[in-house]
């Protein structure tokens, strides 16, 4: 087989084979192949696309480029879910405990943050003593025993996509839905868990900005994982401001503890417990989602979310009082306001924008190798719809860097602020699968 046959097939837009793909993935993951060749199949893939089948044999390739997690000594169900990317999305820290209080097995692999995403791993840093590089028979025992766990990334989990989109980073071939969708699964059907739940993210902060492109993306993935024998649905949810008021990752433990009281802004809520909801389904707790929304919204309202969320924090060594005093959690040295300069409505809150002053405070990295500054972040008091006048606090900026201007002035920069209201757009957009 000859790789320049292989991008042959691909520009005539002919379905590449499972071995086609097979070959190419494996050789360029151990380096044999080289990233000219690799970079012209990769836009081939950006013009002509990928069937459902090449899409499912690419993930499967992916896959089998590294180490996969062998969930088998867990019994039941074991439900996974995946956000696409967004700033403030603090999902996963609800939704693992209320899973789990539903009698639902949730092991959860995640990653660290980079750019102007934060990852779990990042968030839960925050909370004490609490232990993400815990073994795998621990992580195993843990979900055996109190329905969930969560682990960092193992450095070999489908080394085969770090190599590609570092390639399709420079190569302008990240926006391809095949590309994108297989990178995605390729990293949930590895880490073993037999549901998946999806949320893809649509609007001006997300990957995808129209609900069209939305919708293709979410089918691609729901296509693989159906393809590949997981069960997976994918919501379709507004990502047009920040999930929630709060950015950076005590900032987030935070708001994800108000969730679970039911006491945080109403998007956060909304998507946390429709995601709940369908992993609960998923899981085989519940046929009827709306049975398993009322559930969720039981724990809330009774005080037992929060608990669970101790228990988390406890079996994983952290120091589970800061859950029910949050004024434990690390507070910055700087508190910066940031005033309108017009009066008018919030439009939007541009996510990427946010992200970065966030990541510019210290909350995220801007390469692999820098640590992150738990207690630094910026919570928003302004959303989406909100009246403003001229000299209004629209975010407050949290740091213990000295130098903080250019983090004030993407945080200006992300507030669109107009002379009519915006529409209303629902949390929640659709549901696939
Ligand atoms: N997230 C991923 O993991 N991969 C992509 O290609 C895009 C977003």
């Amino acid at each position: 087989m000859r790789m320049l046959d292989i991008i042959q097939n691909k520009k005539h837009g002919m379905e590449l084979s499972a071995e086609e793909i097979d070959f190419f993935v494996q050789g360029y993951t151990k380096g044999e192949i080289p990233d000219y060749q690799a970079s012209a199949l990769l836009m081939a893939i950006w013009f002509k696309g990928m069937s459902e089948a090449e899409t499912a044999n690419l993930t499967k390739s992916m896959v089998n480029s590294g180490d996969t997690l062998d969930l088998s000594g867990i019994k039941g169900v074991k439900v996974d879910k995946h956000s696409t990317g967004g700033v403030g999305d603090k999902v996963s820290l609800v939704v693992i405990p209320l899973v789990a209080a539903l009698g639902i097995k949730v092991a959860k692999m995640s990653g660290r943050g980079l750019g102007h995403t934060g990852g779990t791993i990042d968030k839960l840093g925050s909370i004490p003593g609490f232990n993400t590089s815990i073994t795998m028979d621990q992580f195993i025992s843990n979900v055996n025993s109190h329905g969930m766990a969560i682990v960092g990334q193992t450095a070999n989990l489908v080394p085969a996509d770090k190599k590609l989109y570092a390639l399709r980073d420079v190569t302008a071939t990240v926006d391809s839905i095949p590309l994108i969708a297989s990178s995605i699964m390729s990293k949930k059907i590895a880490s073993g868990s037999d549901a998946i739940v999806l949320d893809v993210k649509v609007g001006s902060g997300a990957f995808m900005k129209t609900i069209e492109d939305a919708r293709t993306l979410a089918r691609a993935m729901v296509g693989i994982g159906n393809n590949l024998g997981r069960r997976t649905i994918a919501i379709l949810s507004n990502m047009d401001e920040p999930l929630g008021s709060e950015i950076g990752n005590a900032n987030e433990v935070r708001e994800a503890i108000l969730t679970l009281k039911g006491e945080a802004e109403k998007d956060l809520i909304n998507v946390a417990c429709a995601i709940a909801a369908q992993m609960a389904v998923a899981g085989g707790a519940f046929t009827d989602v709306s049975e398993a929304e009322k559930a969720v919204m039981e724990l809330i309202t009774s005080g037992k979310a929060v608990d669970f969320l101790a228990e988390l924090v406890e079996i994983q060594g952290g120091d589970k009082r800061v859950i029910y005093d949050p004024e434990l959690l690390p507070k910055a040295g700087f508190v910066i306001p940031v005033v309108s300069e017009k009066e008018g409505y919030v439009h939007s809150i541009m996510a990427e924008e946010i992200g970065t002053a966030a990541m510019l405070l210290g909350a995220g990295r801007e390469t692999k190798e820098d640590e992150v500054d738990h207690s630094a972040g910026i919570t928003l008091k302004k959303k989406v719809g909100d009246r403003v006048e001229k000299g209004d606090v629209l975010c407050i900026l949290m740091t213990n860097r000295e130098n903080h201007d250019a983090a004030l002035s993407k945080a200006h920069e992300a507030y669109v602020v107009t002379e009519v209201p915006p529409d209303k757009v629902p949390y929640i957009l659709d549901v696939i699968g």
